[in-house]
């Protein structure tokens, strides 16, 4: 499988806590810094003895010398301990998706993504810990004209998911400003795709659909654009927001251009070589059509620019998805 090693800047950074580590982009960035010597506490409230998805994910660093793997929940855990001698917390605990936000599920969203957080930040003010990277996310911009959201922009969150993100990143800015809390970057990641990717989101099911020939869901037209932004990329760029000098503020991570839901469906189709049979269902509310990261203060404040394209990224999401089907080999 094709590498699209980030080039890391992990040195400064001799112990860190990474929270949210059994899931898809937490994975991913515990292995990276494992890898790069970094001790790294990993915690999640996912037990990979009960849930196969974690599992999978937490196997990418399990077994790493100096990889230490916590299930705990943020919401009632002792969370000092853990951070003690940290360099960095890397917050990426929460329940994302736009979609399932709307209804009953609300309040796992305000649990996990605010009162989490609020915890974390008391914790960081006690210990002394001096930089919290957090994962914040593109929805808060909500609808757009179609051009480039930059971080000054007046966020109008249109679905309860991104209104929790909002409440995040202002939580964790208020915190920056204590003389008793973190310094703090508040990362907003655009559509984030590559191996491991949820499989409620589009890219996994667009390939998984060619792969086996199930219909894929399509909400709306197809029309609406998202900028992706693979894996790899956005791992480089968390690492980076926690050692640049510079911090407490919010800064986009996505590539700067975009596309559309058809283009994926294209490009799934080309690299397995299978049609995908599309069931057009209605858009569904809280959904953009547009998004489109303005990368200035990325490039400028972190050194930071997406070296993946849409392509060469969905070939290695696929192969990594056909290394995990036996007897599969139809990836291009
Ligand atoms: P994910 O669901 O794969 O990972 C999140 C992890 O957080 C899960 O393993 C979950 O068990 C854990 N978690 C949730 N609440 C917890 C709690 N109270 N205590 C301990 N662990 C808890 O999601 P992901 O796609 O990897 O997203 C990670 C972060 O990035 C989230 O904060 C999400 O809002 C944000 N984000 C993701 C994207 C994207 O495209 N995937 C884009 C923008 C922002
Ligand atoms: C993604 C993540 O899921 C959010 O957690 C994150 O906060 C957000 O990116 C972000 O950028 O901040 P989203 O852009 O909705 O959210 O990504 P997908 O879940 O992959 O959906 C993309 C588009 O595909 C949406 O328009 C959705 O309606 C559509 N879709 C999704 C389908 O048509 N069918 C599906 O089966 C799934």
């Amino acid at each position: 499988m094709p590498q699209h090693e980030p080039p890391l800047n992990a040195a400064a950074l001799r112990r860190a806590v990474v929270t949210g580590s059994a899931g898809f982009i937490g994975s991913h960035l515990a292995r990276a810094l494992a890898q790069a010597g970094t001790t790294v506490i990993g915690i999640d409230r996912r037990d990979p003895s009960t849930d196969p998805t974690a599992a999978a994910n937490l196997a990418a660093a399990q077994g790493l010398p100096g990889y230490h793997r916590i299930t705990a929940d943020l919401i009632d855990c002792a969370i000092d301990p853990l951070l003690i001698d940290a360099d960095a917390v890397f917050h990426l605990a929460g329940v994302p998706g736009v979609r399932p936000s709307w209804g009953p599920q609300f309040s796992d969203y305000l649990a996990s993504n605010v009162l989490a957080t609020h915890r974390v930040l008391e914790a960081c003010s006690r210990v002394g810990v001096p930089r919290l990277v957090v994962a914040s996310s593109s929805s808060v911009y909500g609808p757009t004209g179609g051009g480039a959201s930059a971080e000054a922009d007046r966020p109008k969150p249109a679905s309860p998911y991104a209104v929790t993100k909002l409440a995040e990143e202002h939580l964790c800015l208020a915190y920056a400003g204590r003389s008793s809390g973190p310094s703090v970057v508040a990362l907003r990641y655009f559509t984030v795709y590559g191996p491991r990717q949820r499989a409620d989101m589009f890219t996994h099911r667009a390939l998984q659909a060619a792969l086996t020939g199930q219909p894929l869901r399509l909400y709306g037209d197809g029309h609406q654009r998202r900028d992706f932004t693979y894996i790899d990329d956005i791992v480089a760029a968390t690492i980076a927001a926690a050692v640049v000098p510079a911090a407490n503020g919010v800064i986009n991570v996505g590539g700067g251009s975009n596309a559309s839901l058809l283009e994926v469906i294209n490009i799934a189709t080309g690299l397995v070589g299978r049609d995908i049979e599309i069931q057009q269902d209605q858009a569904r509310s809280g959904d953009v059509l547009v998004t489109r990261a303005d990368p200035s203060r990325a490039r400028d404040t972190l050194g930071w620019q997406p070296r993946v394209d849409l392509r060469a990224g969905m070939r290695a999401h696929l192969q990594a998805m056909t290394a995990q089907m036996p007897g599969c080999s139809r990836a291009a």
